[in-house]
């Protein structure tokens, strides 16, 4: 099953739920005729954000690089998967993709032309380590270092996510991240980048949401390696919590201006009913999925997922491992895109027919996960993009609120939100996709609100800079605010796309 899929899944019993007002309340509620969770125009023109505060977009090297066996870089998980029959839809593959690879002086030209200050990208292994382990790949490194020069001198922060999702095939023939020893090889590779690239970049993100790739390659089997049993996937979430923070000690080794944080995938939480089983249901889903390498951290302890004691054997936890996962991490970044209702999955026959049991989703026909316990649900009270979440943009200030209050005010960066429509050029050669300038203004003016009711939020990542491979969705779902068309790399900044730009440089919404 795919994200989309379980999306679909979800929506049919999801009109139902009710908010819940614990934890997360439900904010400011809508005006007669406002669309759910939409903001009022007054609140758009009147959001104010930090001087400084840096406009960025992101992006994945597997997503948009291309070039995917050149240049002396070795395979890659992604590489693999993509190429085996009936994995991606379309059997879309990422072997050209953007050409981000050659064309990143053109992608970098338009990030300066809309006003950016930061650009989120990511580095694939297998370009610097063709294996995964032993020597380096000089012409890898000379590509980043490329890439890092050309965004400074245009005044646009380079801001490297180490890990997107491509682990070298090598590393995936040798057990994947359920194997405990992969963590020492990443923070190898993590060393090397900051020792060749961290004079000039110093803003470092170990993993980009890590619970997906753990979960979705490990645990149900639908990203590589296609593996599907929950003992993998606490494995090599495991071993992640050791490389984050084995990483964080390598970059801060090789680099001394080097900063560390995060770019964690979190949905916020609202329990279906306000019993309190559903209320510590939504709690457990919040601490699984948005805390699950946050809190190990931090404090060098599992959060509260589990219905009981984490299964430390069935992770493969060592004794001293809560002093190899913690990290004071500089800065937290983590990504919005809808949210979650959750409700407790014990004991009761669940009479829903649809909707997931346990942590996210289920394998085909799984049975419930036995140890979180809860069903989740993706809402549909508000609209829905064309890749099927639900547009909550309150959900973005309940989310920035509630880690501002529980992690004590940490320095906070958006690393990704955005949305899917397939909105193409018109006769004119314009790409009018209004729907999407609307999703990011009423996300931005979200954002503005927490940040005047303290929140110390320094940037935001519209995500994504252009059209690409998304996944298992492959080419057939567009998050970019440059139209690109794959046929012969023509790039067309969307109407949002020039919207955004405009903000930018205003450093306000009423643009
Ligand atoms: C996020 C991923 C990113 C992209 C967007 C749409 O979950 O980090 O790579 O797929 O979703």
């Amino acid at each position: 099953m795919n994200r989309r899929d379980f999306v679909r899944d979800s929506l049919l019993t999801a009109g139902s739920a009710f908010l819940a007002h614990c934890n997360l309340a439900a904010t400011a509620s809508p005006s007669r005729g406002q669309v759910p969770g939409s903001i009022a125009p007054s609140e758009i023109n009147t959001a104010r954000f930090p001087e400084g505060f840096l406009w960025g977009m992101a992006s994945a090297a597997y997503q948009v690089e291309g070039a995917w066996a050149e240049d002396g870089k070795g395979e890659s998980n992604w590489d693999r998967f993509s190429h085996t029959v009936g994995k991606v839809k379309g059997g879309a593959t990422g072997d050209v993709s953007c050409d981000q690879y050659h064309r990143f002086n053109e992608d970098i030209a338009i990030l300066k032309r809309l006003n950016q200050k930061s650009y989120r990208f990511s580095t694939s292994w297998a370009r610097i380590q063709p294996t995964g382990t032993g020597s380096v790949n000089q012409r890898g490194i000379d590509h980043y270092s490329r890439l890092a020069d050309a965004l400074l001198e245009a005044g646009i922060r380079p801001f490297c996510t180490i890990y997107h999702w491509d682990l070298p095939q090598a590393l995936e023939d040798r057990g994947g991240w359920p194997n405990r020893d992969v963590a020492g090889y990443y923070a190898d590779f993590a060393g090397i980048l900051a020792k060749h690239l961290g004079d000039r970049i110093t803003t470092w993100a170990p993993f980009n949401m890590p619970w997906t790739f753990t979960y979705y390659g490990y645990g149900i089997g639908v990203f590589p390696p296609g593996r599907a049993s929950f003992d993998q996937f606490l494995k090599a979430a495991h071993t992640v919590n050791l490389a984050q923070a084995e990483a964080f000690r390598a970059i801060k080794a090789a680099s001394s201006r080097a900063t560390v944080g995060s770019a964690y995938g979190m949905a916020p939480a609202y329990p279906k009913t306000n019993s309190e089983a559903d209320r510590a249901a939504a709690a457990r889903y919040h601490a699984m999925n948005n805390l699950y390498f946050l809190n190990t951290a931090i404090y060098g302890e599992y959060p509260k997922a589990f219905v009981g004691e984490p299964p430390y054997e069935a992770m493969g936890y060592k004794s001293g491992d809560e002093k190899i996962m913690r990290v004071p991490l500089d800065w937290l970044g983590f990504h919005y895109y809808t949210r979650r209702i959750v409700s407790d999955a014990r004991g009761s026959s669940q009479s829903v027919t649809s909707g997931h049991f346990g942590t996210e989703t289920e394998a085909e026909g799984g049975s419930r996960d036995p140890f979180t316990q809860i069903h989740v649900e993706v809402p549909a009270e508000g609209p829905l993009t064309e890749a099927g979440l639900e547009i909550w943009p309150r959900g973005m200030y309940d989310l920035v609120m509630q880690i501002s209050r529980e992690y004590n005010h940490p320095i906070i960066e958006i690393s990704e939100n955005g949305c899917c429509y397939l909105d193409t050029p018109d006769d004119s050669g314009r790409v009018p996709d209004n729907r999407r300038t609307a999703f990011h203004r009423e996300h931005l003016a979200e954002l503005a609100r927490a940040i005047a009711d303290g929140a110390n939020v320094r940037a935001y990542h519209a995500w994504s800079l252009v059209d690409n491979f998304e996944w298992s969705d492959g080419y057939s779902q567009r998050y970019g605010l440059t139209y690109v068309d794959f046929r012969n790399q023509r790039r067309t900044v969307k109407d949002s796309g020039l919207w955004y730009g405009r903000v930018a440089a205003a450093n306000h919404l009423n643009v």
